[in-house]
């Protein structure tokens, strides 16, 4: 079984993530891992930490000669900025942060327990590791990519995949629709002066997935559930769609479920508002997911709180911090997704070595042409 655990603090010594059960034989491309980390720390409205950080992944263990050997890959992300037992303790807890319910929880008087882990920093350790997840999953020609829909409340047209990839490659927020961008960045501008926030929703397309991953069998198997889950893992991440999701509610059925039609090359689905997953499981189209991110919880112009030590009104906690990172929560997104996907993948195929996983894989294609 795929499996991951992530620990350290935001201003700790670094980051440490462990990825258990993968095969043996995965080529590593260390410089897609640092790219993919590269893309975290971008996009137009991150804060003051970014221009610290420069994230690299260090592969510790589970690796010779650039490829996995079975063992659990081990990765350290050190932090440009240990200073944590310089800090100063914090007792005002920020509306919508963990800050306050962390605190009540584990019995905390310095917050600063709380927001050294509830940080989002600790989604560089999933993205290095949803990295290697796309690395194998791109063996099969899986491939993951995310952009975001809307920001502000400021929408994204659609444009064909080509033209949605040559956009984003000059975007600095990873935005696929320059009009919409310009309007973005005005806004995050705007919102900066002001000292408020913004939030947003952004897009998570998984192409070349066969059919039959996951299952309908229990409620936890379901691809679809695993999925969202996944996606919601990431923090402030507050609504998830499959497909047309929320949209689906208000049409009747025949404008929301996909016609399964012929072609020369089978069965086919002229549309694919399902989202590539029905009953829980791949159906072989693209999947398609939507996150919704709400405002980052720091505001520069502080909203109200209780000062946990003196029990009297006071202004909420600031730290340095982003005023959007939605750009950044796209490309943790892809990686939260890929960790979920390559798990299912797994399950289906799985076997030791990437030599026994192709046999499997090629096996079942062949026996669905029969
Ligand atoms: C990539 C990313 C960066 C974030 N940066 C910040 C930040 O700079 N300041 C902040 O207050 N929250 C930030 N957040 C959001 C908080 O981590 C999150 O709101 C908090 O942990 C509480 O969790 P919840 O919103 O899921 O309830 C960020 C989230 C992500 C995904």
């Amino acid at each position: 079984m795929l499996r991951y655990l992530t620990s350290g603090e935001s201003h700790g010594r670094g980051l440490l993530a462990i990825l258990d059960g993968l095969p043996a034989g995965l080529k590593i491309d260390r410089d897609f891992i640092d790219s993919e980390l590269k893309a975290r720390q971008g996009g137009y409205g991150r804060g003051g930490r970014m221009k610290i950080e420069s994230d690299r992944a260090e592969i510790w263990s589970g690796v010779r000669d650039d490829l996995t050997i079975g063992s659990p890959l081990g990765v350290v992300i050190r932090n440009r900025d240990f200073t944590i037992d310089e800090l100063p303790p914090l007792t005002a807890p920020r509306p919508g942060h963990a800050d306050l319910a962390g605190g009540r929880k584990y019995g905390h008087r310095d917050l600063r327990n709380v927001l050294e882990r509830a940080s989002a920093r600790e989604t560089a350790a999933r993205v290095a590791l949803g990295a290697v997840a796309q690395l194998l999953l791109k063996e099969f020609s899986i491939e993951l990519e995310s952009w975001i829909t809307s920001l502000g409340g400021i929408p994204v047209r659609e444009l064909p995949a080509e033209k949605r990839r040559e956009n984003l490659s000059a975007s600095r927020l990873g935005c696929p629709d320059p009009e919409a961008e310009a309007k973005m960045i005005e806004l995050i501008d705007r919102t900066r002066e002001a000292g408020d926030t913004l939030g947003g929703v952004f897009q998570v397309e998984i192409t070349g997935v066969p059919p039959g991953l996951g299952s309908y069998s229990q409620g936890d198997t379901r691809l679809d559930s695993r999925l969202a889950g996944a996606l919601m893992s990431i923090p402030a991440i507050k609504g998830v769609e499959i497909g047309t999701g929320f949209a689906a509610a208000s049409e009747p059925g025949s404008r929301v479920h996909d016609v399964i039609a012929c072609s020369e090359d089978g069965i086919c689905r002229p549309t694919n508002r399902a989202g590539g997953i029905e009953g829980g499981v791949s159906n072989g189209e693209t999947i398609v997911i939507r996150a919704a991110m709400k405002p980052i919880p720091t505001l520069s112009r502080p909203l109200p709180t209780v000062d946990l030590q003196t029990g009297l009104p006071a202004d909420a906690a600031r730290e340095r911090s982003d005023v959007c990172a939605l750009p950044a929560a796209a490309v943790v997104g892809r990686g939260a997704a890929a960790l979920e996907l390559a798990r299912a993948f797994l399950e289906k195929f799985g076997g030791d070595s990437l030599a026994e996983i192709r046999r499997n894989y090629s096996g079942y294609l062949e026996a669905g042409k029969a």
